[in-house]
């Protein structure tokens, strides 16, 4: 049976780290005898440059119709000036939205050879490994209204959540702590926010179902205080869609650089989309020096969710750390071996250690 992979590049980087996956995916063929068959649909900018849209129908039925979808990013400054609605971001949030990727899960997990890569001591995030399940379709994402008045001098922004939209997620977090250490950190702003207290009501009346997990409620200004202070007292934390997206890029720190973070979205049932947590880095873009890890890992984790293939995502993310542990490391990633590699030479490195 062939697995149906359908590959949205996108911008920036985007467009050069989803070829460093697909090759590590070919790899895995080769060596595990499975048969992935890719497709490549536009989104974003280049959708916007080629459609006149930045999430053609073509793009949302192929995505309907796959088994699994990877993304690399969208957007950057050619298109930063233009209306909402031509936005490259819009095509990020609107295939989100129409599969209804819920669930976004960011595994921050530091490499051992990567400690001093950090800013952070190494006293501090030793032995941190954590998961934030950020929600991904509500929030002040997707409030309507969204709009200017008064002849643009005002503006509002709506952040409004239903009560199963918090509930799915919240049920999402607490069995992802079941599979792990058992701790869930519900991270909020409920002294202020209306949604937040709904939210905290919520987590309050699911603990019961759940146990064996140990519940905590931090608001998210101490959370990002404890976040580089106290890493190693996380376990899952799930958040709303914004506090999610900041808390995640801040967690990054702690593995040395945004370059190294996977993630999964995922809906309750139907496909799911993969995608690394950083954007489409126009500072460094067309250089070729990315860091494909991030995209390499959410590979990884595509083989691991959509596709049950564990000793597979197992294989990828071993091959990972044994090329780091011999010193490569990409140009985002402080070292003192001076084994710098380019996107390129990184992936090549992964895929002999795969076939190896
Ligand atoms: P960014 O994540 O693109 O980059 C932030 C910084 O991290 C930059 O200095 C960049 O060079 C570095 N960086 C990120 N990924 C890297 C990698 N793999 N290897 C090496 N260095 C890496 O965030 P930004 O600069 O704020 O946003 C740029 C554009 O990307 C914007 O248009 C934004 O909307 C978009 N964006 C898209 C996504 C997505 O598609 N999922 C996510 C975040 C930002
Ligand atoms: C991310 C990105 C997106 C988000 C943007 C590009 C819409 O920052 O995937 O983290 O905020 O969700
Ligand atoms: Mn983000």
């Amino acid at each position: 049976m062939s697995n149906k992979i359908v590959l949205l590049p996108g911008d920036g980087i985007g467009a050069e780290v989803i070829y460093a996956a697909k090759d590590v995916l070919e790899a895995i063929s080769k060596k595990f005898n499975k048969s992935f068959e890719f497709s490549s649909f536009d989104i974003g900018g280049i959708a916007i440059d080629n459609h006149g849209t930045p999430l053609p129908d073509e793009t949302v039925t192929a995505c309907k119709e796959a088994d699994a979808v990877l993304l690399g990013a969208v957007g950057g400054p050619k298109w930063d000036n233009n209306p909402s609605e031509l936005r490259p971001e819009r095509g990020l949030l609107g295939i989100r939205k129409a599969l209804d990727l819920y669930a976004n899960l960011r595994p921050v997990k530091g490499f051992e050879k990567l400690l001093h890569a950090s800013p952070l001591r190494q006293d501090i995030i030793q032995g941190s490994d954590l998961l934030i399940v950020r929600e991904l379709t509500g929030g002040l994402y997707f409030g309507e209204p969204s709009e200017r008045r008064d002849n643009g001098n005002s503006v509002v922004d709506t952040l409004s959540y239903t009560r199963k939209e918090i509930e799915r997620i919240i049920d999402k977090a607490f069995q992802s702590a079941q599979l792990r250490n058992k701790h869930l950190t519900s991270v909020d702003k409920a002294n202020v926010l209306e949604s937040s207290k709904l939210w905290r009501e919520i987590v309050e009346e699911k603990k019961a179902q759940y146990p064996d997990v140990t519940v905590e409620h931090v608001l998210v200004d101490a959370a990002a205080m404890k976040l580089i202070t106290n890493p190693t007292d996380f376990d899952v934390i799930v958040t709303e869609n914004m506090f999610g997206d900041i808390l995640s890029d801040e967690a990054s720190v702690l593995t040395g650089s945004l370059g190294m973070l996977p993630s999964a979205s995922l809906a309750e049932d139907g496909v799911g989309l993969y995608e690394p947590a950083h954007g489409s880095a126009p500072d460094i873009a067309g250089k070729g020096i990315a860091n494909p890890i991030a995209m390499i890992l959410s590979a990884a984790m595509m083989l691991r969710y959509s596709f049950d293939m564990n000793d597979e995502a197992q294989a990828i993310e071993d091959s990972v750390e044994n090329v780091l542990n011999q010193g490569y490391h990409t140009a985002d990633l402080k070292s003192n071996d001076g084994k710098l590699v380019n996107t390129t030479e990184m992936t090549e490195l992964i895929v002999k250690a795969i076939l190896n």
